[in-house]
């Protein structure tokens, strides 16, 4: 059975699930991929977090883990298994930490990839649409590296292309491997599906959308401006307008408040959100969602940092706040979100943070989940 409705993001969704017509005595089945490096330590923290929810609502969330990335391929040899491609099918919603590890990354001639488990997972389920919101927290100015009276305010979102462009064109090596090659290609409808996301949302916004793009080079880019361009015809309030990526990165450092949502193919996309991220004082604040055609994948846009591995210091913030936008966006569990989001923030304000966020007395990933956890209780 499916039941359609349009997510809190303006996307037609088809849910398979367990829904029952009572919200309230809900079970929720969630595909869990801890992954690499910091992975399995801040999503442990994000459950606990969706557990302590789950009783002040009375829903219940059924995890189930699966395997993606390099610890997958150290068991069974395949970065994305079909075990866990046919559990997160069968869920409502995917809870997703990082993936990737230095012994890859060094060795370029690595056939197998852990990010490959990634990118095969987004194409399988149809996640085109990636949504990665930069907010700025008063209370962590002095972690920015932009001056307080640039970021105040700022306040934008990265809809990101995720199923097509350069990722996922044919790439190559000439017969005597001198020459390489990756293709970037963009369909009209590939390009018209993702730009509808990031006018809906836009419209719930300040209705001001920015097409970041290379049209001064790129054929593609051409593809996208015409067709953002035939779409904007149906959005007569947002007021669209277009810059050049390399322009693009630079205003985001001199004006970020000047975005509202920014749209942009998957290499962009990729790139910027990083930049963005640090707008608001460190990268293990920012959460994502991608999700289209299917089961919707959250994670947080930092990666596996492997340096920091088993040792309670990697900030769960933004996979905590990755588990607010599942249970908005796949579930709609809209009160249920927010008091995730306020209780990060309260921890934001006493200053109950990761090393990354608190110099002089940190407290460690399982703290941060136990403290999020009973705010939540308590409130
Ligand atoms: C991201 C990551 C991935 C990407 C990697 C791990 C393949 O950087 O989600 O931003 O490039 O999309
Ligand atoms: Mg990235």
């Amino acid at each position: 059975m499916c039941r359609k409705y349009q997510d809190n993001l303006g996307i037609l969704r088809c849910n398979t699930l367990h829904l029952k017509v009572n919200k309230k005595t809900m079970n929720y089945q969630i595909a869990v991929i801890k992954g690499d490096g910091i992975g399995p330590e801040i999503v442990t923290e994000a459950m606990k977090v969706m557990d302590a929810i789950g009783n002040k609502f009375g829903h219940k969330f059924s995890f189930t883990e699966a395997l993606m990335g390099a610890c997958a391929i150290d068991e069974t040899g395949n970065p994305l298994p079909d075990e866990t491609l046919e559990i997160c099918r069968k869920s409502d919603a995917i809870l997703f930490g990082a993936i990737g590890h230095p012994k890859y990354d060094n060795d370029p001639s690595a056939k197998v990839r852990p990010e490959q488990g990634l990118l095969k997972l987004r194409k399988e389920l149809g996640l085109y649409a990636n949504i990665r919101p930069v907010a700025y927290y008063p209370a962590l100015e002095a972690f920015s590296p932009l001056k307080t009276e640039r970021i105040e305010g700022a306040d934008f979102v990265v809809v990101r292309e995720l199923t097509g462009g350069i990722y996922f064109g044919e790439k190559g090596r000439s017969a005597d491997g001198t020459v390489a090659y990756d293709h970037c290609t963009y369909s009209i409808a590939e390009i018209e599906r993702i730009a509808i996301v990031g006018f809906d949302l836009a419209m719930k916004r300040r209705k001001k959308l920015t097409l970041v793009d290379k049209a001064n080079v790129l054929e593609t880019s051409r593809l996208w401006r015409e067709t953002v361009k035939k779409i904007a015809t149906k959005y007569p309030e947002v007021a669209l307008d277009f810059l050049f990526v390399d322009n693009a990165a630079m205003q985001m450092i001199l004006a970020p408040t000047q975005f509202d949502v920014i749209l942009t193919e998957n290499m962009f996309g990729d790139i910027i959100s990083d930049e963005g991220s640090v707008i608001g004082g460190s990268i293990g604040l920012l959460p994502s969602a991608s999700t289209g055609d299917g089961v919707g994948l959250y994670e947080p846009i930092h990666g596996s940092y492997p340096q920091g591995a088993g040792k309670n210091i990697a900030n769960p913030m933004a996979t905590i706040l990755s588990a607010a936008m599942l249970l908005e966006s796949s579930l709609n569990l809209v009160e249920e979100a927010n008091v995730i989001r306020k209780a990060v923030s309260t921890a934001i304000e006493n200053n109950v943070a990761t090393e990354d966020l608190n110099k002089t007395n940190p407290v460690g990933t399982i703290e941060i989940g136990n403290y999020i956890a009973e705010v939540i209780n308590n409130n």
